[in-house]
C-alpha cells in the first residue's frame, strides 16, 4: 500500500536527552522514547535511580545510557552533553524535565533559599542544557527542545510562588527561544502537566489526591506519567515540524474547569 502523507512519525535512531529520568515523568519519557527506537541519554541527580531505569530499558532490548549529575551545575551539564554526543554521535531531542517542588509561603524563614534553589533547578538549569545542546541540535535534521513546565506556569496556587514563578519562566523561555531559533528549524515547546502520580506528588495522601482531582479536573482523576510522556513524544516527532512556542496543558482539563 502506498503512503499518501510525507511527514515522519518516528524517533527511531534519534538521540534524545531526558533530564530527571530516574523517576516520574522523566522515567516514563526515557522508557517511551527507548520503546520507539530512540537512543536515550538519561540523566539524574539520583545515580542509582537513573541506572536502574537504564537497566530496565536495556533489559527490554532498547538503547539507553545513564549519567549522574545536578542539572543546576553548568560545568557538569557541559561535560554531560559533550559526553552524550561523543558516545551517541549527535543530538536531536532535548527534554528538560528535571524539577523540584521546593516552593513555600512568602513569609517562611527560608524563603530566600527556596526561591534560589527552585529557580536554579526548575528554570536556570534549562538554559544550561539548551546552550550546551544547541551546537549539536543545529546538526540535526529535526531538532526539538521540549521543556516541562506545569499548570503552575499558566495559573497560581497560594503558598508556592517560587515554583509558580519558575514555571511561568519556563514558558517565557520557551516562547523567547521559539522565536529566536525558529529560522533554524529548531522547535521549542513546553508541556504543562496537571496533577500526575510521580515522586513529586507521592507524599500527598491518596484521599486528598482523589478529592482534588474530582474537584479540579474535567476527567476527575490524577494522570499517569506516561500520559505526559506521550505528549512529549508527539512534540519530538519529525512530523511536528510546524509546532513551536506552545505551552500544551496535559492536565485532564484542570485549566479549563471553572466549577
Ligand atoms: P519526580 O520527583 O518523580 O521526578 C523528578 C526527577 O528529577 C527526580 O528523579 C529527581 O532526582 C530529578 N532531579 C531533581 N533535581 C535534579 C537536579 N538538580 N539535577 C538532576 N536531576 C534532578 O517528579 P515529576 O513529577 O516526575 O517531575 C518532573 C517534572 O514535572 C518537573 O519539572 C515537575 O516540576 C513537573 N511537574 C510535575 C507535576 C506533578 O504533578 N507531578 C505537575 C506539573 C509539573
Amino acid at each position: 500500500m502506498a503512503r499518501l502523507s510525507s511527514l515522519n512519525r518516528s524517533v527511531e535512531g534519534k538521540v534524545a536527552i531526558v533530564t530527571g529520568a530516574a523517576s516520574g515523568m522523566g522515567r516514563a519519557t526515557a522508557r517511551l522514547f527507548a520503546d520507539e527506537g530512540a537512543l536515550v541519554a538519561a540523566c539524574d541527580f539520583n545515580g542509582d535511580g537513573v541506572r536502574q531505569v537504564v537497566d530496565e530499558i536495556t533489559a527490554a532490548g532498547s538503547k539507553a545510557r545513564a549519567w549522574q549529575l545536578d542539572v543546576s551545575d553548568e560545568t557538569a551539564v557541559n561535560a554531560f552533553v559533550a559526553d552524550v554526543v561523543a558516545q551517541f554521535g549527535g543530538l536531536d531531542i532535548l527534554v528538560n524535565n528535571a524539577g523540584i517542588s521546593a516552593g513555600g509561603p512568602v513569609f517562611s524563614d527560608d524563603y530566600g533559599e527556596r526561591w534560589a534553589r527552585t529557580l536554579a533547578v526548575n528554570l536556570t538549569a534549562m538554559t544550561y542544557t539548551i546552550r550546551a545542546a544547541l551546537p549539536h541540535l543545529r546538526q540535526s535534521s529535526s531538532p526539538r527542545i521540549i521543556n516541562i513546565a506545569s499548570t503552575e506556569g499558566l495559573g497560581a496556587t497560594a503558598g508556592n510562588s517560587p515554583y509558580t514563578a519558575a514555571k511561568h519562566g519556563v514558558i517565557g523561555l520557551t516562547r523567547g527561544l521559539a522565536v529566536e531559533l525558529g529560522r533554524e528549524g529548531i522547535t521549542v515547546n513546553a508541556i504543562c502537566p496537571g496533577p500526575i502520580r510521580t515522586g513529586m506528588t507521592q507524599a500527598i495522601p491518596e484521599e486528598a489526591k482523589v478529592q482534588y482531582a474530582r474537584r479540579r479536573t474535567a476527567l476527575g482523576r490524577y494522570g499517569d506519567p506516561e500520559e505526559v510522556a506521550q505528549m512529549t513524544l508527539n512534540l519530538a516527532l519529525p512530523a511536528s515540524s510546524f509546532v513551536t512556542g506552545v505551552a500544551i496543558p496535559v492536565d485532564g482539563g484542570l485549566t479549563i474547569r471553572r466549577a
